[in-house]
Formats: structure tokens, sequence, C-alpha cells
């Protein structure tokens, strides 16, 4: 189209484009204030080499950008396709060399400078053509690095944030969860696919309407929208049991949590409804079995989104390429895709988990590679090291959709009790069941039983304890008379989750009586995570099992009950195992659990509530004391009784290494997790 006048353009024009498939949107996103994105990777694109390229160079050294140069438009696309750099900048003064709209056309939108003393009407063919600035021949290092620097905070960063916000809403666009996002003035800006297929509407029928128009379900409590409001405007999140009336009339039950979002612009909401509750199943509504199925739902309320926003909004709001396919799984921001199989574990990820047989493997480290789905992956792993699709009859795609319905149910949010969690009591439970004295005792079912029981053991966990609960007079401590409020919790909807559907159904292909030992012994093993009956479970094993080996009978290894001890025990020692991990691993569990305990406490201060920890108080707490006093208290006896039983030596000398460095800390008077640095 505008050939000519490029080739007539001025002498000198570089042309800067911005571009690249980067994951940074994301994490700029999550840390505003990195006032620097680290390693902006920079594409020069020079026929030769003079002053001007030279000043770029010296500028990207100096911002500590990645800079590579090409020479030709082919080794451009070349370098480019490789290394998806952020910004290019094309030599555009000798346009007989170079037809940087060809480049333009594959390398996307980029970055004009205007010339002083030329007029509009010349830009506009570069504009065109994809370019955003013009950049007027000046070799001066400084007038490049400042030229970088104002990309870099500009053009640079608003696209990782339109890749950012794109990435999520092809989350939402692909997640089972019904989402719907809304103005603040209620005004209906979003459903998702599973909202639409969930509750019986187009998004057409509801995008624009404003939340009231939409029939409500005559089952909730008359107050209930104006406490769910009233909480809205205060800032403060809700959660709660809701129901929803589908547009078939029916009546859906569903678990809900509400968080307001606060953003640019203003006050924003979000509202979010989490997974399935164990209470939807004890009390239903007319059709019970597509209830059960699909009463997870999620809303989101947003005032940045001012105008209905569609996938094809978005689309055009970045240009696709910038859409995650499945092509390019790691540029998912969360958990929804994940490896077809073991076969098809990236590298990176593999990697991490070479050693995940050894005690002194690190989970952080693939919780980093995993972005937070360390549970489905170790999964994996773990289960097909012990044949457990073998054991159920059930195809590895079962077990994939299952331990990423598991994992999607455990709290990102929690400082602890997340699927880090999970995956760490995972780990630990493999690596007891290679035990030689554990191996004898238990029979492969209860190695599946123990290997599921971690898997889903803290499932939902809230982030709270029992006693908050009970204290709180939540839904949950209601409906278990509290007693054993979390732990009944977790199994009830592990249960539920697995077999609400069969595309996770790992229990689908096994025997009743079967599935009925399996049942009856995940149950047991996740109950048995419950501390007020910690003691009762090390003396049952020390009385029923310890003496008599030391005694030297043979038999108490293989009868049923006893078994039923080893398997207890083993997750017990597998929950609480952190004490025994190499010091590294240890002090950042402690910084994990010490900071949900005070979040708890921070709540109940709010909240006028009991105080139920008042050791874990933020403001005055000092974390090696309370992990001295955990250690005394639960942690040497259990595990002394359980090195007698398993020889578990490291485990023993880490537990005392920790020890010594928490004694270390007190003896400093120190209350930190480390010592101040020197
Ligand atoms: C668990 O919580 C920690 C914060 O304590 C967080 O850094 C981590 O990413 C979370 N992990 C998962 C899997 O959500
Ligand atoms: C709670 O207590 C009531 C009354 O004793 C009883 O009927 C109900 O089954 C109990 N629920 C649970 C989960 O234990």
């Amino acid at each position: 189209m505008a050939d000519n006048k490029i080739s007539d353009a001025p002498k000198y024009e570089l042309s800067l484009i911005n571009q690249g498939l980067s994951d940074r949107g994301l994490r700029s996103q999550s840390s505003p204030h990195c006032s620097h994105l680290s390693f902006l990777q920079v594409l020069l694109v020079f026929a030769k080499e003079d002053s001007q390229s030279n000043g770029f160079c010296w500028a990207c050294e100096k911002a500590n950008f990645r800079c590579s140069m090409a020479r030709t438009p082919e080794s451009a696309l070349e370098c480019f396709s490789e290394k998806h750099h952020d910004l290019v900048i094309i030599d555009h003064r000798h346009s007989r060399h170079f037809d940087a709209e060809a480049l333009s056309i594959c390398m996307l939108t980029c970055v004009l400078f205007l010339r002083p003393d030329r007029e509009e009407a010349s830009v506009m063919p570069l504009i065109n053509a994809g370019f955003n600035r013009r950049y007027v021949e000046n070799a001066n290092m400084m007038a490049c690095y400042n030229e970088l620097l104002q990309l870099e905070h500009g053009e640079v960063r608003a696209q990782f944030k339109l890749r950012a916000g794109n990435a999520i809403f092809t989350a939402l666009e692909q997640s089972q969860e019904a989402i719907e996002i809304t103005s603040e003035d209620q005004v209906i800006q979003y459903v998702n696919p599973a909202y639409e297929s969930i509750m019986g509407y187009q998004k057409g029928e509801l995008i624009g309407k404003e939340i009231i128009e939409v029939p409500k379900s005559e089952k909730n409590k008359p107050d209930l929208l104006e406490t769910i409001n009233s909480c809205i405007r205060k800032g403060k999140e809700w959660q709660g049991i809701y129901y929803a009336k589908k547009k078939n009339g029916d009546s859906i039950q569903q678990n809900v949590k509400i968080t307001p979002v606060i953003g640019q612009g203003g006050k924003h909401k979000d509202r979010r409804k989490g997974s399935l509750d164990v209470r939807s199943t004890t009390s239903r509504g007319s059709d019970g079995s597509s209830q059960r199925r699909h009463s997870s739902m999620a809303r989101i309320h947003s005032m940045t989104i001012e105008a209905p926003i569609t996938k094809d909004g978005l689309r055009r709001l970045s240009g696709n390429e910038y859409i995650f396919s499945t092509k390019q799984p790691h540029h998912i921001p969360s958990h929804l895709i994940t490896p077809l199989s073991l076969n098809d574990i990236p590298p990176r990820i593999a990697q991490t988990m070479e050693n995940e047989d050894s005690w002194d493997f690190d989970v952080f480290n693939l919780e980093a590679a995993t972005m937070k789905r360390p549970l489905t992956y170790l999964g994996l792993k773990i289960f097909s090291r012990f044949g457990v699709c073998e054991f159920l009859n059930c195809p590895e795609a079962t077990l994939r959709s299952w331990l990423q319905v598991i994992e999607a149910n455990y709290h990102s949010s929690n400082s602890y009790h997340n699927s880090s969690h999970a995956a760490d009591v995972l780990h630990a439970t493999a690596y007891f069941l290679c035990k030689e004295r554990v191996k004898q005792s238990l029979d492969p079912i209860d190695e599946v039983a123990a290997l599921i029981a971690a898997t889903v053991h803290d499932v939902d966990h809230p982030g709270r304890t029992n006693s908050f609960l009970c204290n709180a007079g939540s839904e949950l401590a209601i409906l278990y008379n509290d007693t054993a409020v979390l732990e009944s919790h977790h199994a009830a909807l592990a249960f539920q989750i697995t077999t609400r559907d069969d595309k996770c159904n790992i229990f689908k292909n096994i025997e009743r009586n079967e599935y009925r030992t399996l049942r009856q012994a995940i149950i047991d093993m996740v109950l048995a995570t419950e501390m007020t009956k910690h003691f009762e479970h090390v003396n049952k094993f020390v009385n029923s099992i310890n003496k008599p080996l030391a005694e030297s009978v043979k038999s108490v290894l293989t009868s049923p009950e006893n078994r039923i001890l080893v398997k207890r025990m083993l997750i017990k020692c597998a929950d609480i195992s952190n004490p025994c991990r190499p010091q590294e691993l240890c002090i950042e569990w402690a910084g994990r659990i010490s900071e949900e305990y005070f979040a708890q406490t921070d709540e109940e201060k709010r909240q006028g509530l009991p105080v139920v920890m008042p050791v874990f108080d933020r403001n005055t707490c000092s974390i090696p004391k309370s992990q001295i006093s955990f250690i005394d208290y639960f942690i040497t006896d259990m595990f002394d009784a359980w090195d007698a039983f398993a020889d578990l030596p490291n485990l023993m000398q880490h537990l005392d290494n920790n020890f010594k460095y928490w004694k270390g800390l007190d003896e400093r008077k120190l209350h930190s997790l480390r010592p101040p640095p020197e």
C-alpha cells in the first residue's frame, strides 16, 4: 500500500516494535511495585553496524536488557520466532535493504518516533503497517537509553498487562466453575461457558442486564441478598450457601465466595463461588444429580470492566497471538492445562521431580515450576510409581482429571494449607510406604488408600482451625456438631468430588467390596489427622505395635487392627513431618503455618471472637519458641516411635538439627524465622 511513501520517508527512521509472548505480563501484574522488568528482550534489526546501532546496544546493556542483533529480515524473523522479543527496533533508514512493513506484518505492533521536521502524514503508512513509534536518528547513547526506558515503562508494560488480562480471561473461559462478572452497579458484564451450561442461559440473555432482573430462587432466606450486598459494600468477602435459579426454574445450591477487588479506578468487587460443598448433598434441590455435578460457580464484580466483555472483544483487544492456546501450555497462567500423560510432563518440571523418592526432595521448586500445581504433577508421578491406576483399573486420564479437580479444591490463598502442603504430605507418605517394615505390614490396597488419603486429606481447607470454625458458628461446624469438623469435611468432600463425575471417578472400575474397603481406609486415615486424637493414636501405636515388636511378636505386623494403626501413624507423621525436613524446607513451612495462624488471630480480633491461639499473634509471636513447643509437645515422641518402627535415621537427624536451629534463635532472643543478615 504505502510502500512508495515509506521508501521516500526520512533519511533516518527507526521503528521500534513491541512484541513478545513471554509470561511476564502476569508477573509484572502480580508485583506492580517492581520498578524494572528483568531481562527485557530486545531485537535490533540493522543492516550494518554504525553509531546508531551501537548506541542502542550500549543502551540495552545499561538498562540490563538482553539484546540480539539481526542483519537481514530473514535472520530477524528467525531470531524473533525463537526468542519472541519484547521490543524490536528496525533500522528504516535504508528501506531499499529492508522492507519494514513486511517485517511488521509478522511482528505486530510497534513503536514509531516522529521526526520533528516531517509532516504528520508520513507517519500514517507506518502506523497502518502496525508500527507505533518512530525514532529520529540520534546516536547519543543517553537518548537511546531514555528511549528504551520510556518504551519499557509505557508500551511494553501495557502490552504485558493486556496479555495478563487476556490470559486470565482465557482461563475463565476454560474454567469448569461458572463465573459471572458484574460491574459495581451489578450489571452483568460477562459469563463464562460453564456458567451458560450450568445455568441454562445464553450469555446474550444476561450480559447488560442487572442482576436483580435475573429470577432468584425462593429458597434463599429473604434477607440473604441484603446480607451479601452489605458485606460487599464494606469491602469484605462473603462466603456461604446460595441458591441460584436456572433458566428452567430449577434451584441449585451453590457454595459462594464473594471477594471485593480493589484496582485502578476505585473499588472493585470479585465474587467467587467455590467448589461443591458437602452441604449440597445433605440438602438437595429438585434435580439432585445434575445439581451435585454443577453446584460450583463463581461471580466476579469488577469496576475495571466498563463495557461488556466477550471472548471476541478480548481477542480484539490484544490480538489473537496473545491468546494462550493449548500449543503453548507453559503460557497458561493457571492450573488449566496439564500434561496428557506422564510422558508429556515438560522437562523443566520433570527435572524438579527427579529425586521425588528422596526425603530431601524440594516441593517448593516443584510449586514454582508448575505455577502452583505441585499436587497434580507429583501425584501423576507417584501414583504411577506405585501402580495406582493398574490397581484401580482406571485410565491415566481419569487419574489426571481427578488430581486436577482435587488440587483445584485446595485454596491457593491459604499460606499453609494449600495444595503444596498436600503434595508434601503425599511425598512423605510415599516415602514411608517404601520403608521395609511398612511394606511388610501393609497390603497393596493399604498403599493405594494411603496415597489417596494423603492427596485429599486437607481438601477445601479454609485456612482456619476447627476451634475457629466452632467459635464462629460456621456452617461446617454446625453440620458436624463441632466434632472433627474439618477432617470430616475433607473426607466427605473428597468422595463427593470423586464420584460426582465419571471423568474423574478413579473408583469407577473397582468392585463394590474393594471400594468399600478402600473408602473405609481412606476415611479412617483422613480422620486420623485430627490433632485432638494425637496422643490416643500415638499411644495405641506404641502399645499395640512397638512394644510387642520389641518382644519379637511377629504376627503384630499383619493383624487387620494393627494395619489400621500403622496407616494412621503413617499419615499422621506425614502430615506433620515439617520439622524433620531439611532445614531450609523446615523454615519455609514454619513461616507459612505461622502466617496462616496469624491471619486467623487477626480475624478473631476483628470479629470479636475468642482468640484460640494467643501465641500466634503477629505482634508478639516468637516463631522459634512456637516451633520448639510444637516439637516438644507433638513431634519428638511420635517420631521416636515411628523411627523405632520404620527406621528413619535421616529424619531424626534433620529433626535434631532443626530443633537446635530454633533453640539457637531463641537463645539469641530472636522472634523471626531466620537470624538477621550480618
Ligand atoms: C501456598 O502458599 C504460599 C504462601 O505461603 C504461596 O507462596 C504458594 O504459592 C501457595 N501454593 C499453592 C500451590 O497455592
Ligand atoms: C449431630 O447431632 C445430631 C443430634 O445428636 C445427630 O442427629 C446428627 O446425626 C449429628 N451429626 C453428625 C454429623 O454427627
